[in-house]
């Protein structure tokens, strides 16, 4: 049959294709840009023939009934990689939990280390071409998996979707169905950097020699690096998501991928998570090869990179070293994502180095980030033994082979300097350190 003719033979309504869950079913869902909005606003609709229906999720970025309703309780149960702001708004009314994990190897884990299984999967793709292919376009991290290991695949089809290379393409003989939905693809605005956070990224730039290879996790001060890095020569990007100031950096000839050892000429990255001006650059774009979160995020592929960079942003770092990303005490807040993957592929890469830079203070500057011990019931996202350079507007502590004593005095040095006295006299009064 001929492609087209596939095609139509596949496309049902959005109810329809809804209606193929039943309960007691296992749900993935394709994540952050490349979620399918029309499927999920349909999801809650259905809450009166669905019980304990597992969804599946990785930083959502839509509000959808089935996980901000409280009616959905018994009905829906979201379990999630990466929390978004909504996730964080209901997690303790115990409609959702979050699955701790390393990214490269999330998906792996739930489907063959825990035996679980996927019963429908819904992603979103772009309309395919005149031979059948599609391109899963804007997100590749675990779509890839949840989709050979589902018994229904079923896609949301939005032509505003960049068609994207590399390991995206999907034929329509793989998909069981496929729904229209022709909406605005979501977007993550860009946010001014605030003056700590042009500070930070002026000493992460101080780090960062021409011919470096880099990655840019999520959050204010990643974005922040790009106005300091206007001067460096031939960087290459090999990340775990896409942002809007690598577009910057190649428009202004930075970034060219020439020096780099693995996939040269070419950025390589799992997913793109940005405004419209990204989508466009990604879109046909043969310098952008997105991959598996499996290829891109795996520490031993990471490190072949030379002089690998990774840069990522935390929220509480002890005098240990020890980094908590992902939680404000015991409140769940985001998740690993890649930052253990990319912190220590970096440092497997010949001259790579890990960072992780924080503003000092949070809270309108009523506390220190940097702290004797990490808050009761936070999360360790990066362990002490693995930590090597944290960043704050103070300076940059280079840890790694530190012992306990010179690490808490290179962090206490760039802390804010009203924390600094009580930070020392607590170190000393809990013996992490007797005499600084
Ligand atoms: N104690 C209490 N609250 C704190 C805090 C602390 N130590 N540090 C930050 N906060 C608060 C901030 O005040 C802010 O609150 P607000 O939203 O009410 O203003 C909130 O927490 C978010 O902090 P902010 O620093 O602005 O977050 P961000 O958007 O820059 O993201 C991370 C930072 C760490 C949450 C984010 O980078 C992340 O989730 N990282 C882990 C995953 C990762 O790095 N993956 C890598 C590859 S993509």
């Amino acid at each position: 049959m001929n492609p087209q003719e596939l095609y139509k033979q596949k496309l049902i309504s959005i109810p329809e294709a809804v209606s193929k869950l039943q309960s007691h079913q296992t749900l993935g869902v394709a994540m952050a840009a490349s979620e399918p909005p029309g499927l999920l606003s349909e999801l809650g609709k259905h809450r009166d023939h669905l019980e304990d229906i597992r969804v599946w999720v990785c930083l959502p970025l839509g509000t959808y009934d089935f996980v901000l309703d409280p009616s959905m309780d018994g009905h829906f149960f979201v379990e999630n990689w990466f929390y978004g702001a909504a996730d964080r708004a209901v997690h303790s009314q115990g409609r959702e939990s979050y699955i701790p994990n390393n990214l490269h190897e999330a998906a792996t884990k739930k489907l063959y280390a825990a035996k679980e299984r996927v019963n429908v999967f819904f992603g979103s793709a772009t309309p395919p071409d005149s031979r059948g292919y599609m391109s899963l376009s804007l997100g590749l991290v675990l779509e890839k998996q949840l989709i050979r290991a589902a018994d229904i695949v079923i896609l949301e089809i939005n032509e505003n979707l960049p068609w994207t290379l590399g390991d995206t393409q999907i034929h329509i003989s793989e998909v069981d169905y496929v729904v229209e939905n022709h909406v605005p693809v979501a977007e993550l605005p860009v946010v001014p950097p605030t003056a700590a956070e042009e500070k930070i990224g002026g000493y992460i730039a101080s780090l960062i020699e021409d011919g470096s290879t880099l990655q840019l996790g999520i959050g204010g001060i990643p974005n922040a690096i790009t106005a300091f890095m206007m001067e460096r020569k031939d960087l290459g990007i090999h990340t775990e998501m896409f942002t809007d100031g690598m577009v910057d950096l190649y428009n202004a000839g930075v970034i060219t991928n020439r020096r780099k050892t693995l996939w040269n000429g070419k950025m390589v990255g799992a997913f793109a998570l940005g405004t419209k001006k990204l989508y466009d650059f990604v879109h046909n774009n043969l310098g952008v090869e997105f991959q598996q979160g499996a290829v891109t995020n795996d520490p031993y592929v990471i490190g072949k990179n030379y002089r690998m960079i990774s840069i990522n942003t935390a929220l509480q770092v002890d005098v240990l070293g020890q980094v908590c990303s992902q939680s404000i005490g015991s409140r769940h807040f985001s998740g690993t994502g890649g930052q253990l993957d990319t912190h220590r592929g970096a440092q497997l890469s010949e001259n790579g180095r890990g960072i992780i830079a924080l503003r000092s203070t949070a809270k309108n500057g009523e506390i220190s980030t940097i702290t004797p011990l990490l808050s009761t019931g936070a999360e360790v996202t990066i362990p002490s033994q693995d930590v090597d350079t944290i960043v704050t507007e103070y300076g940059i502590a280079d840890l790694k082979g530190l012992c306990l004593r010179d690490r808490a005095k290179a962090l206490i040095n760039i802390a804010h300097p009203d924390f600094r006295a009580q930070l020392q006299e607590e170190v000393e009064r809990l013996g992490i350190v007797p005499h600084l």
